[in-house]
């Protein structure tokens, strides 16, 4: 078995669930009242594990090839949108976390607005580079 195909698969399976842990937690709270702190916890975990995944990523190019992935343009502004969705989601979970504000509606719309963003942005990057 190729090492870089599996480290590269293991990675993007562990970021898929990080997506899916934003994606799907915002989207929970959002249709039902219940356990909405828990949820809060994994949204946060998952854009932990979106930045860490997402870092690795570079990483592994890097211990492979010498280099960073040779993005430009489109790419580049993608890349550069799921970051900020990432740090924005974390530290507002975070925040909200901290001062026991989960049962805030508006709080999970931004978290679920950031998910589509960030999962919007994953196309683009994709396809653009
Ligand atoms: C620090 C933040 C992030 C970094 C550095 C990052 C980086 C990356 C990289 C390098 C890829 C591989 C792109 C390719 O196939 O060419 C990728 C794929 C992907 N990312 Fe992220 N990402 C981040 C955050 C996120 C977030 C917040 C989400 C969603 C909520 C997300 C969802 C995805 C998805 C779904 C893919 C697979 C796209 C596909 O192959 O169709 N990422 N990410």
């Amino acid at each position: 078995m190729n090492l870089q195909n599996l480290a590269y698969a293991i990675d993007q399976s562990i970021h898929n669930l990080g997506a899916v842990s934003v994606t799907g937690g915002a989207i929970l709270a959002l249709l039902s009242g219940a356990a909405r702190r828990k949820l809060a916890w994994v949204v946060l975990s998952g854009w932990g594990v979106q930045g860490m995944t997402g870092a690795l990523f570079g990483i592994l190019s890097y211990a492979f090839y010498g280099h960073l992935p040779d993005i430009a343009g489109i790419a580049v502004d993608a890349l550069v949108i799921k970051m900020a969705c990432a740090v924005s989601g974390f530290f507002l979970a975070a925040f909200y976390l901290r001062q026991a504000r989960t049962g805030s509606m508006n709080f999970w719309r931004i978290e679920a607005l950031l998910a589509m963003v960030a999962l919007t942005a994953a196309s683009f990057l994709r396809w653009f580079s």
